[in-house]
């Protein structure tokens, strides 16, 4: 093969109880890249659609992705890259990632896979380190692996794929604000309680557990943060009364989608989604704000070859 086109998706990252550690790949919100290889020994960032993104390499996360994947395998393979993005960064649905992950799941592809996409996931932290000063894995593993990851370690990594119950459906809403991850990650307590640490991996180990029972009330329990949210809300325009609309009418949980500003309501079904779309819609008809809605199941293989 000598030419790939992908589709890279979206990933809402914490999902409220797995701050850093979990993250789910959504269905029809993603860029595309187009990759091809070339005799020239070198990496070369051609086109960019869509955001204004540095196309050095070692100053984009596509190309810092890649140059982790080529060092481990000893490569010298040159490519060329398009990188058409439809993802806004600083959303908070995982825009780096999505670069990051489509671009060494294709040059794995161009070379014959000799990654599986779980060995990928590394490579493509490189770019969430360069774009968040973090190499957090929660919005890459579930790019690459679709469904729901979770981060058992860093040091060493392991990721596992978890089971995504099929009538769960993503609404996110992105208020036409930008956060870096890198300044809403600044903001975040270094300490936490212990009471609050309980709360945390009580309700962590319960939406994995529902995630396999597809017990959707249980997952709905699961979605609190008491380290994260806190904070970060205060930067989110209408935090609390998305929050509580998304309730009332409905919603499973509700929470910040990543780093924000985006939020996301997770609901059972696709009429419960379209409740919480239209409360929203109501809600925010007469506000001065510009935003995005994004209605989506959860994608169960990731990225995909288009
Ligand atoms: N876990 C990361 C954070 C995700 O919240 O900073 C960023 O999308």
């Amino acid at each position: 093969m000598e030419e790939i086109k992908i589709f890279a998706p979206a990933t809402v990252a914490n999902l409220s109880c797995g701050f850093d550690v979990l993250g789910c790949c959504l269905q029809n919100v993603g860029d595309e890249m187009l990759l091809k290889k070339n005799d020239l020994n070198q990496l070369r960032i051609t086109k960019i659609t869509g955001a204004d993104l540095p196309m050095e390499i070692n100053k984009n996360v596509a190309g810092v992705a890649i140059l982790a994947f080529l060092d481990r395998l000893g490569s010298k393979q040159g490519f060329d890259i398009e990188i058409h993005k439809k993802i806004r960064s600083g959303s908070g649905i995982g825009s780096s990632a999505a670069s990051s992950a489509g671009a060494v799941y294709a040059v794995n592809k161009l070379l014959d896979d000799p990654f599986t996409n779980n060995e990928l996931i590394e490579f493509a932290m490189q770019g969430e380190l360069l774009a968040s000063g973090n190499a957090h894995a929660d919005n890459v593993a579930p790019a690459l692996l679709g469904g729901f990851s979770l981060v058992r370690s860093y040091a060493p990594l392991e990721i596992l794929a978890l089971p995504a119950p099929s009538e769960i459906r993503m609404v996110v809403l992105h208020p036409m604000i930008e956060i870096k991850t890198r300044d809403s990650r600044a903001i975040i307590k270094q300490n936490v309680t212990l009471a609050s640490a309980i709360a945390q991996w009580g309700n962590l180990g319960a939406f994995v557990s529902a995630l396999y029972t597809n017990d959707y009330k249980l997952m709905g329990r699961s979605l609190h943060d008491a380290i994260v949210e806190p904070v970060r809300s205060i930067l989110i325009p209408y935090f609390d009364e998305l929050k509580k609309l998304a309730l009332d009418n409905g919603a499973l949980g509700f929470g910040i989608s990543g780093s924000g500003p985006s939020v996301f309501a997770m609901c059972q079904g696709d009429s419960a989604a379209e409740e919480v779309k239209s409360a929203y819609l109501n809600f925010l008809q007469d506000k001065e704000m510009g935003f995005e809605l994004h209605v989506s199941e959860i994608n169960k293989t990731g990225i995909r070859i288009l």
